[in-house]
């Protein structure tokens, strides 16, 4: 994968607003029917930092039925960004907050950057919410960005996707950190062929 692609998957119930929030921030728009989603849905943005670096930002809707549960460790493998996302008006989406977590941990993916988000803040009065456990564990846990949207007002859409390109820029940064330029790599040449043969008694 390119060293200027973020890989961003967002996860929860089915329902919870994956769709709504990623149609929100591509198109502008908002259905009050929205198709469940069946396997996964991608999305790329293509974004540009202030000094004109171009970054890939690709976006991975995964379905949140049960059914489509065993494909999501597939998915979230080499994820960069893992949004996680519960229903303000539904608890028990809240309830599942750590097993979505632990999907992520079944994956293998160890390094990757995590935000919280609790979507439907239009219907919900936000004086009169509560904390699951759950997610009060993960929140403790993580220590990630925790924000309150509306896919459907678009509230917190934007500071929600300016966030996500804000630590991909900064994933980015590290990776390039990280990576040995190929002047420091060298190449050393151990290949006896003589020894060889005469050890596999070619
Ligand atoms: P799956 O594809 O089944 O995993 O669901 P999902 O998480 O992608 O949810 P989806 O975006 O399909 O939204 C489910 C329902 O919630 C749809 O009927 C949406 O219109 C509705 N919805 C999504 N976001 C909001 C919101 O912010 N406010 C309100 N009131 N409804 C919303």
């Amino acid at each position: 994968m390119n060293k200027n692609t973020i890989k961003c998957v967002f996860i929860g119930d089915s329902g919870v607003g994956k769709t709504s929030i990623l149609l929100k921030h591509m198109s502008n728009s908002f259905q009050a029917h929205q198709q469940t989603t069946l396997g996964a849905s991608f999305f790329e943005e293509r974004y540009y930092d202030n000094d004109n670096n171009r970054y890939s930002f690709q976006y991975w809707d995964t379905a949140g039925q049960e059914r489509y549960r065993s494909l999501c460790p597939m998915y979230l493998r080499n994820a960069d960004i893992v949004i996680i996302i519960y229903d303000l008006f539904f608890t028990k989406s809240q309830t599942s907050l750590r097993k979505w977590f632990q999907e992520v941990i079944r994956s293998n993916n160890l390094d990757c950057k995590y935000i919280i988000i609790g979507n439907k803040n239009d219907i919900v009065d936000m004086n009169t919410f509560i904390h699951h456990d759950n997610l009060g564990y993960l929140l403790d846990y993580l220590k990630c960005p925790h924000l309150f949207v509306s896919a459907k007002t678009g509230n917190n859409i934007k500071r929600l996707f300016d966030l996500i390109h804000e630590i991909g820029v900064e994933v980015v940064e590290k990776k390039l950190e990280e990576s040995i330029p190929e002047e420091n790599i060298q190449i050393t040449n151990t290949y006896k062929p003589n020894r060889l043969r005469e050890c596999c008694n070619f």
